[in-house]
């Protein structure tokens, strides 16, 4: 029996740890999109707050081409996606991809530009969760596909693509892989795996 996008969303929850905040329990990415169209107010909300980002030498050197269903954009971003993604990406309604300047303002390599994109697309995963959002990160594209298409320089790195959009009924999905993990709940490291207090040693935190 194939569970209900309410049901999946239960399961998806991370257990509820006091202080948390609530975007960071509430977010995880799907595979199905509702048809449901994002509003340009949420857009903008969830820009706004990826402008406060934080970046190496204030360079924000941070990017997205933005796209909505049916448009040149959308199908450009689709058309370099990996099949496997494909398959589910093209029922969202919108489609980004984040690159980021590799060179700061005074011309010289920009060491960070790739951590700091990844910083702004996490402020735009929260915050679109804050808005009742969900947002789906996908490495696997080609690069060399969406370059062309877009006409990105070669000094910009290529991030992520992103989907946008809202968290729709599992069963849209048609691949029994792919629903398997929709309905399956989240796994993660321990915090003694990844929280050090020197290299090799945990840190305990009680
Ligand atoms: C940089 C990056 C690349 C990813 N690439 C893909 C991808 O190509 N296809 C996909 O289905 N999911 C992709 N994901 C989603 C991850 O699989 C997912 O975030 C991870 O399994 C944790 O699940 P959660 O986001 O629901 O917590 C990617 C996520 C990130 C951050």
């Amino acid at each position: 029996m194939t569970l209900s996008a309410v049901e999946v969303n239960q399961i998806k929850q991370a257990p509820a740890a006091e202080n948390i905040l609530p975007a960071v329990l509430h977010r995880w990415s799907p595979r199905a999109f509702a048809d449901k169209p994002v509003s340009d107010a949420d857009l903008k909300t969830i820009f706004e707050a990826v402008r406060w980002t934080a970046s190496s030498s204030n360079e924000q050197p941070w990017r997205f081409i933005v796209g909505r269903q049916g448009s040149e954009t959308y199908t450009k971003i689709l058309g370099s996606l990996v099949e496997s993604n494909q398959l589910w990406a093209g029922k969202a309604p919108v489609l980004m991809l984040g690159v980021a300047n590799g060179l700061t303002q005074k011309n010289t390599p920009n060491g960070s530009a790739l951590y700091d994109l990844g910083q702004a697309a996490a402020t735009l995963a929260l915050q679109a969760t804050a808005l009742g959002l969900a947002v789906h990160q996908m490495g696997g594209y080609s690069r060399d596909k969406a370059r062309e298409a877009f006409g990105i320089p070669a000094e910009y790195h290529l991030g992520a693509a992103i989907a946008l959009g809202y968290q729709g009924e599992p069963s849209l999905l048609t691949v029994e892989r792919m629903l398997q993990i929709e309905t399956s709940p989240r796994t993660r490291k321990e915090l003694n795996e990844f929280v050090l207090s020197g290299w090799g040693a945990a840190l305990h935190l009680g």
